[in-house]
């Protein structure tokens, strides 16, 4: 009985030594020590012993058992450390390889665009206003001097929202002008209001149902024509070098008295004649005038004291002319190869 309990410790601590992973560790100790293993085998011998050998087989048998305890115990002990050396090594990074690039995205040319005007008229002291696309008719027409039977505010070139047409999608940034004047009240007023407006409109290589403008307004005491002309020479010099030749051309407007239509000399042939500028020579950038004295005073500002200045821009077209696209629609598409080239 004793050699028998001598192999079974044998035994069990070289097939420890061998064991690779936990489960054949837990496969060994069932093997050995479990209520069928090899050990409780021999105890359950024990009663065919005499009475002064039982003692001294049942203390060889614990010996035996806590050897392969212990045994068991620093095997495992032993597979759990190389079981997370083998993990580290196998979560090991390189940090020195160079990492994936980000892809930044960037600014729109729209965005560009209007933020190149923002600085050069902040840079003049104006401050930045905008206000609801839904717009009440009375501030798109009425008390900008537009006429009830004026064709603009046709169901065929506006969006109503209501039926009775005192609601639609602003046509125009310059109701904003009116929404200054009552917002500001005391001149001097120096703002730029940029955003959506909507007309129906196909759309076309010029033209979209939704575009945008930028109005601008100066109210005060002794302002001119000659402040309209300069202040709009600032910004297109800025926006199209210091070269540029601007013309300004009578035109008429409801709201502005007298009014007038600025263009910018050709870039591309320098006035002779084109097709960028449809061979006129000159390219129309934005409508302008002194704003009218009824509509000073539909905002509460006497006409007898102060006078002021109104242009309106439309965005896209600056941008295009800016950036050389030729096709509005590029603008709305977001086709990312378009995009990326800005
Ligand atoms: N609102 C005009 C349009 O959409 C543009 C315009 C012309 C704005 C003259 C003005 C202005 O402020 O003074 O065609």
């Amino acid at each position: 009985m004793k050699e028998q309990l001598e192999k079974i410790r044998q035994e069990a601590l070289d097939a420890l030594d061998h064991a690779g992973d936990a489960a054949e560790l837990d496969a060994l100790r069932v093997r050995f020590l479990g209520k069928k293993g090899e050990l409780t085998g021999v105890l359950k011998m024990m009663g065919k012993l005499s009475a002064e050998e039982r003692p001294v087989m049942g203390q060889a048998a614990n010996n035996v058992r806590a050897a392969i305890e212990e045994k068991l115990e620093q095997t495992r002990l032993a597979l759990k450390e190389k079981a997370l050396q083998a993990r580290l090594a196998a979560e090991t990074i390189d940090v020195t390889i160079p990492g994936e690039p980000v892809k930044l995205g960037h600014r729109h040319p729209m965005n560009k665009a209007l933020d190149e005007a923002k600085e050069i008229f902040i840079s003049m002291g104006f401050q930045i206003l905008e206000g609801p696309e839904v717009e009440l008719a009375d501030y798109n027409f009425t008390r900008l001097n537009i006429a009830e039977n004026h064709p603009s505010r046709d169901r065929s070139d506006t969006f109503y929202i209501t039926d009775d047409e005192s609601v639609l999608l602003r046509t125009q940034t310059s109701p904003m002008q009116i929404r200054a004047m009552e917002q500001i009240k005391q001149p001097p007023i120096r703002v730029l209001a940029p955003g959506r407006v909507y007309r129906k409109d196909e759309v076309d290589a010029t033209h979209s149902p939704m575009f945008h403008q930028i109005e601008g307004l100066v109210v005060d005491k002794g302002i001119t024509m000659a402040d309209l002309k300069g202040t709009l020479e600032v910004l297109i010099k800025a926006m199209y070098g210091q070269e540029s030749v601007v013309r300004f051309r009578p035109h008429h407007f409801p709201f502005t008295e007298p009014s007038c239509e600025v263009d910018v000399q050709c870039f591309n042939c320098k006035g002779a004649g084109c097709p960028m500028c449809k061979g006129e020579g000159w390219i129309e950038l934005l409508g302008a005038g002194m704003v009218h004295p009824d509509v000073l005073a539909n905002c509460g500002i006497d006409p007898d004291i102060y006078s002021g200045f109104a242009f309106g821009i439309g965005l896209e077209r600056m941008a295009m002319r800016r950036f050389k696209i030729n096709d509005l629609r590029m603008i709305f598409e977001n086709d990312i190869r378009f995009l990326s080239q800005f």
